[in-house]
């Protein structure tokens, strides 16, 4: 009787924690930081929409010169005219997440920044997340 009482209070106690963490703007960071599921929709879509979507959609000359449509899910999973850029559990071998850190043949992305310049770390930690998470359109 008491050991249930005792968890039930601390069930409790566990869900006014999640109530406190899973506040507004704290809940991206978290989930960066901590275990959180990151999503396409949410997280990664807007990052491609203010970073890549100008030059990455019918027309724009990411798209004219290597076919890659970041516009959607599909078109990222796509890839290249010469193939995939993803590869689904490995953000290390994947170009897409590659390129936001390191050089390949002395392209970076997203192109125009300097040599030395990137993407915003936080930015580049939700894009290699996501990959490591395995990709899903979620
Ligand atoms: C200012 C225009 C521009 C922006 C912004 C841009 N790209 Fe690109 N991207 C290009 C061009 C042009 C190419 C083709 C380069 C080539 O093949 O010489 C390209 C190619 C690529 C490729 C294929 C590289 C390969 O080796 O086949 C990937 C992946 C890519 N971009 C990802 C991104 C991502 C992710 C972003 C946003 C973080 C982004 N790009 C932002 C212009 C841009």
């Amino acid at each position: 009787m008491k050991i249930k009482m005792l968890l039930g209070s601390a069930v409790l106690a566990l869900f006014s924690f999640n109530a406190f963490a899973a506040d507004g703007a704290e809940q991206g960071a978290m989930k960066v930081l901590g275990h959180g599921e990151v999503s396409f929709k949410s997280d990664v879509m807007p990052v491609l929409h203010d970073h890549c979507v100008s030059c990455h959609q019918p027309g724009g000359k990411g798209h004219a010169k290597s076919g890659l449509d970041l516009t959607s899910y599909q078109g990222l999973m796509k890839g290249t005219m010469y193939g995939p850029v993803v590869i689904p559990g490995n953000s290390e071998a994947s170009t897409f997440t590659k390129l936001l850190t390191g050089t390949n043949k002395g392209l970076k992305m997203p192109m125009g920044l300097n040599a030395a310049g990137t993407l915003d770390r936080q930015y580049i930690l939700i894009l290699r997340k996501w990959v490591a998470q395995g990709a899903r359109n979620n």
